[in-house]
């Protein structure tokens, strides 16, 4: 039996996680849940799950037994009966709680990608002095990292795979016009929708290389990206001998969050039907044209300067984003905005929290006053 806190429980993936414990009561209980404006959702969760612990934005609109009890989410991770950590929150909220549950040694499955975007250098060297297992649930990492098993010395390069997101075969110069219901129109994926709009903006794909870069220690060279339309493939493993291992599932998150639970068992999947290859159908890879993808040409270059360009890069997409959600901005500001912030930041070394955090804020605001210039 494993005791789990979850982080982000009412969102995509912390509802997708708590489905698979339902599923599997004789080796799930749920310890924490912490969540921030979804009132009623978290409610229900608190009735059906018992948790021990609960953090919430709006403590007084959720009433707790007397044998539970609100604390942050900092301190919820490092309770001694946590056994897993699973971060589902969005944007930067994961953060102090990621380093927190290093600190702790706890295991930790990995859903919030953001975090280790903006902090990746200081989080690989908080993992090297810990001892707690980081199990990767994003899909494409997720993939990969069931795809090495071991054998990173082997390692040619990984592929990393992406669905194009609905705008895939237009140029980005004919997106202005283009409204938050049609980028938030993903072909193969259903998310929150943050990622859904950093998936049109294939953001999200320079955020998973980021992301591996940091996850595997994988050197950028070694990192590339294809389009794959049908989202089966998830990431591709090719070694020195040039055989390929790739990992093929339906374009859900059933799996890698499941996996990341029970790891290193593997329970049978329940819910879902078994995979057919056949309902597979055909599977296409095409080249990525990166001039067609600004976000996707930022976030490389952002990660590959590294200090606290990475953070700003986050911040300020997280802010610009939200921007465009309410219709404040253009699509094709986005990558404009961003483009400004970053040329515009005077780098630190992101070796500490402090100036990760401070590069963060600063971000924030430059790019909310630029977006009202743009209004
Ligand atoms: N969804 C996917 O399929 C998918 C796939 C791969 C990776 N990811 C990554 O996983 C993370 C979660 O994605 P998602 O799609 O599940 O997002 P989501 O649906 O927007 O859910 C976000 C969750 O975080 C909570 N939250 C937001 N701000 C918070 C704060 N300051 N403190 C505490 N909780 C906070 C939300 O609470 P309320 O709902 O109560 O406001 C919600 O429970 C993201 O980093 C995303 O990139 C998602």
């Amino acid at each position: 039996m494993k005791n789990i806190v979850i982080l982000g429980s009412t969102g995509s993936i912390g509802r997708q996680t708590l489905e698979i414990i339902r599923e599997f009561p004789k080796y799930f209980n749920v310890l924490g849940l912490a969540a921030w404006n979804n009132t009623d959702l978290l409610h229900r969760q608190i009735k059906e799950f018992s948790p021990s612990y609960v953090f919430y934005n709006q403590q007084a609109l959720v009433p707790l037994t007397e044998k539970q009890a609100f604390i942050p989410m900092e301190e919820m991770v490092c309770s001694p009966d946590a056994d897993l950590i699973m971060i589902a929150t969005t944007g930067k909220a994961g953060l102090l709680p990621l380093v927190k549950a290093l600190e702790q040694n706890k295991d930790i499955a990995f859903a919030n990608k953001e975090p280790l975007v903006m902090a990746g250098e200081y989080i690989k060297q908080l993992r090297e002095n810990h001892s707690g297992f980081f199990l990767p649930v994003d899909s494409e990492p997720s993939a990969i990292w069931q795809c090495l098993e071991s054998s990173l010395s082997e390692l040619a390069h990984v592929t990393i795979t992406a669905s194009g997101g609905p705008f895939r075969n237009r140029p980005h110069s004919s997106l202005e016009n283009v409204t938050p219901e049609q980028a938030l129109k993903h072909p193969t994926w259903s998310m929150g929708k943050r990622i859904t709009i950093d998936s049109a903006l294939l953001m999200n794909k320079g955020f998973e290389v980021i992301e591996s870069r940091w996850l595997f220690d994988i050197s950028w060279d070694k990192i590339n990206v294809v389009l794959h339309p049908q989202s089966i493939v998830h990431s591709m493993v090719t070694f020195i001998d040039g055989s390929v291992k790739a990992l093929l599932c339906p374009p859900n998150m059933r799996i890698p969050i499941q996996y990341a639970l029970s790891y290193p068992k593997r329970l049978p999947i329940i819910s879902e039907k078994v995979t057919d290859p056949v309902d597979f159908g055909t599977l296409n890879f095409e080249p990525l044209d990166i001039e067609n993808y600004p976000c996707f040409k930022l976030a490389i270059h952002a990660g590959k300067q590294g200090q606290t360009f990475p953070a700003v890069l986050t911040a300020s997409d997280e802010v610009a984003v939200e921007s465009f959600l309410q219709n404040r901005i253009k699509f094709t500001d986005i990558p404009k905005l961003l483009e400004t912030v970053l040329a515009e930041h005077t780098p630190t070394s992101a070796f500490s929290l402090q100036s990760i955090l401070s590069a963060d804020q600063w971000a924030r605001t430059r790019t909310e006053e630029l977006a009202k210039q743009l209004n």
